[in-house]
């Protein structure tokens, strides 16, 4: 309805202005078509690569096996619909995705405004990888997920996909295309789990031309996240608690959400403003940046499964004010790290060019502790407020004025980066 309306104004406003001009017409409609969502509750059941495809790009899908098993799906988007709509040779942009997430955060928001699709367009080789547990990433060589006497298969934290599986994917990237650097840009834990990657690993940061940090997440020391506060002092029980009745796995993605999220938040629904402020409460929204109508499709696609140890390595973040690996517990810390405490990222082993990108009212990612993150990195170059005031965590996938308070700086740093021939 709004959209015929958007488009009869047009109409009006074109006719209005001068003799009609068919190419300028053509031009607006053709926008339009393309800019949203054209099926919110199409969208919400549509996986990535059908999702993707509808719209009219091309979608390729990779497959990457970790060394500990682990098979994980990656989603390619290698040149652009409307514009630099050829296959080349293009720059890499690698993106990673936040706790919870799966490459579906990159699009679900329809052309215009998903990142992944503006890369695209901008003329970039745009790369998605999906962290092991996710939609995306549910299969392993010998474990089952869904095990019912043992949960081997979600033995992990965000440790395990910063030091295992970006490096996999990033190798795969980097072999596919016959690059031997590609640009980062990941989204919360897609920060956090960067961050962890070139610490232990720092022969990586030899790949990597520059890394584009959207709300970055490493000390959690000022969060202020309601679900994350209350489970941080349990974080250590938890974990046994788990264990031990069987269950490794977090919020999977069911069709029960996408049904919930097409039933109670629908713009008709009488219930949207409780999705919306449940989204709020969880990783923070901000009413001016929200689009509401598209509350069924991000919930068809989110919460797209992690492990339990995922927020539990969290949890221990805010409780105890660093940035390292996960506490086993006394016993077994002494076995894996040799310490009875678990040991620091080295933040001073980062060397990657990095940029920091954040807001003043982001939850998750607190001033302070940007702050904080910015100052230990070894190779920190721009540290960017976004210049609204609301502006919050979920807003830098989701909001609705991303691309101009965010993407197009990113764009302008990676296109500058790239040229310096780095
Ligand atoms: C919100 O999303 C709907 C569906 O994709 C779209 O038609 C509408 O224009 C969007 N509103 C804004 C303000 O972006």
């Amino acid at each position: 309805m709004f959209r015929a309306l958007v488009v009869f104004a047009l109409l009006v406003a074109v006719h209005a202005g001068r003799s009609p001009n068919a190419d300028i017409l053509e031009e607006l409609l053709g926008d339009l078509n393309g800019r949203f969502s054209d099926n919110v509750e199409e969208d919400a059941r549509l996986d990535v690569p059908d999702l993707v495809t509808k719209y009219g790009y091309n979608l390729e899908e990779h497959t990457v096996v970790t060394p500990d098993g682990y098979i994980l799906g990656m989603h390619r988007i290698p040149h652009g619909r409307d514009n630099n709509n050829f296959p080349g040779d293009k720059p890499v942009i690698f993106l990673m995705h936040g706790l919870l997430g799966s490459s579906a955060d990159y699009v679900l928001m329809g052309p215009g405004s998903g990142l992944a699709y503006i890369l695209a367009e901008e003329g970039f080789d745009v790369w998605m990888g999906n962290a092991r547990g996710n939609y995306y990433s549910r299969k392993h060589l010998r474990l089952r997920p869904d095990a019912l006497l043992n949960t081997d298969f979600w033995d992990f934290s965000w440790d395990e996909i910063g030091n295992i599986d970006l490096p996999s994917m990033i190798d795969h990237v980097l072999a596919y295309t016959g690059r031997s650097k590609l640009h980062y840009i990941g989204f919360s834990q897609g920060t956090t789990s960067f961050f962890v990657m070139t610490s232990l690993r720092p022969e990586y940061n030899e790949k990597i031309i520059s890394m584009h940090a959207l709300a970055p997440v490493a000390y959690m020391a000022h969060n202020k996240n309601l679900l994350f506060n209350a489970l941080a002092p349990f974080s250590k029980s938890l974990t046994s608690l788990v264990a031990l009745i069987g269950i490794g796995e977090f919020l999977p993605n069911r069709l029960i959400y996408t049904w919930a999220g097409q039933a109670l938040c629908r713009d008709e629904a009488v219930l949207q403003p409780v999705c919306s402020s449940i989204l709020f409460l969880i990783a923070g929204w901000n009413e001016n940046q929200h689009n509401a109508t598209m509350l069924p499709v991000i919930f068809g696609h989110t919460p797209a499964g992690a492990s339990v140890r995922q927020l539990a390595h969290y949890g221990q973040g805010i409780a105890d004010k660093h940035f390292r690996r996960y506490d086993f517990g006394r016993t077994q810390n002494r076995r894996r790290y040799g310490s009875r405490t678990p040991p620091s990222y080295d933040l001073g082993k980062i060397t990657t060019p990095v940029f920091l990108h954040y807001s003043d009212n982001d939850p998750l990612a607190h001033v302070n502790d940007v702050f904080r993150l910015f100052n230990e990195l070894a190779n920190p170059v721009g540290l960017f407020r976004v210049q609204q005031a609301t502006f919050s965590h979920l807003d830098f996938l989701y909001g609705i004025d991303v691309k101009k308070l965010v993407y197009d700086r990113v764009i302008n740093l990676i296109r500058t980066m790239d040229d310096l021939g780095v």
